[in-house]
């Protein structure tokens, strides 16, 4: 079993908080991330949870295909996991404006470290958890299959954090690496066609221009 960049990039970060006492892997699909988890002894237990009942049967047939002792949970969000301590979730692989909601929901969340890896709107997911009093720990950025991602390692504080525009579309860290350049490279694509948007509203584009324009210096190099 196989987890490529992307997992191991959550892998990466749990790794980094050292061992769980409770790990859910949230829209847990194959289950392959909770497997992983356990057997790298991440976690003392761990809980694959899905909104839909077929993937919570491949990933239990996964599971004991591994020997892997998992909980398997049928829930939307944390909403069915009843008070059970969760100490690490992650919530990956959904768009980011369905894993803002997810965290919005559940008090879980502001108890657990987070793992997040948005697909889509990562700006909307670093704009809630900014606004809602969480903190962004570490980025990393990961290229798997020809597709760029950002990982984050997210944490409720309690207190709201500033931004700025580039820091919603490419997070606080920017440090410079092959995959960031890559992930630049992604958000200056989808920034030029907003801009033609922006321009035919006649809108502001100070901001988009600055992205576009830093997104630009970091990929001289393509
Ligand atoms: C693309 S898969 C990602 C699987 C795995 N987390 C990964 O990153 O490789 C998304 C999974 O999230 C599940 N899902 C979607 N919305 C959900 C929700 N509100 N609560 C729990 N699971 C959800 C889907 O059923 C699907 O299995």
């Amino acid at each position: 079993m196989s987890i490529g960049n992307r997992l191991s990039a959550v892998i990466e970060i749990l790794d980094s908080i050292g061992k769980s006492a409770l790990f859910a892997d949230v829209g847990s699909d194959h289950a392959y991330l909770a497997i992983e988890v356990m057997k790298r002894s991440l976690a003392d237990a761990a809980i694959a949870s899905d909104i839909n009942e077929l993937p919570l049967m491949k990933g239990r047939e996964n599971a004991e295909l591994q020997g892997v002792d998992l909980e398997f949970i049928l829930s939307d969000g944390f909403d069915a996991f009843d008070g059970r301590d969760v100490t690490a979730a992650a919530i990956c692989g959904m768009g980011g404006e369905l894993i803002a909601r997810i965290i919005e929901r559940s008090g879980i969340a502001r108890r657990a470290e987070l793992i997040l890896q948005p697909m889509s709107h990562q700006e909307h997911l670093r704009e809630y958890l900014w606004s809602n009093g969480f903190e962004i720990l570490r980025e990393i950025f990961v290229t798997e299959a020809d597709k760029h991602y950002t990982v984050m390692h997210a944490r409720y504080l309690g207190t709201n954090s500033d931004y700025s525009y580039l820091d919603l579309y490419l997070g606080k860290e920017r440090a410079k690496s092959d995959a960031f350049c890559a992930y630049c490279k992604k958000i200056c694509e989808s920034a030029l066609k907003r801009r033609l948007g922006i321009v035919a509203r006649g809108g502001d584009t100070e901001d988009i221009d600055g992205l576009i324009e830093f997104c630009q210096t970091q990929t001289t190099s393509f």
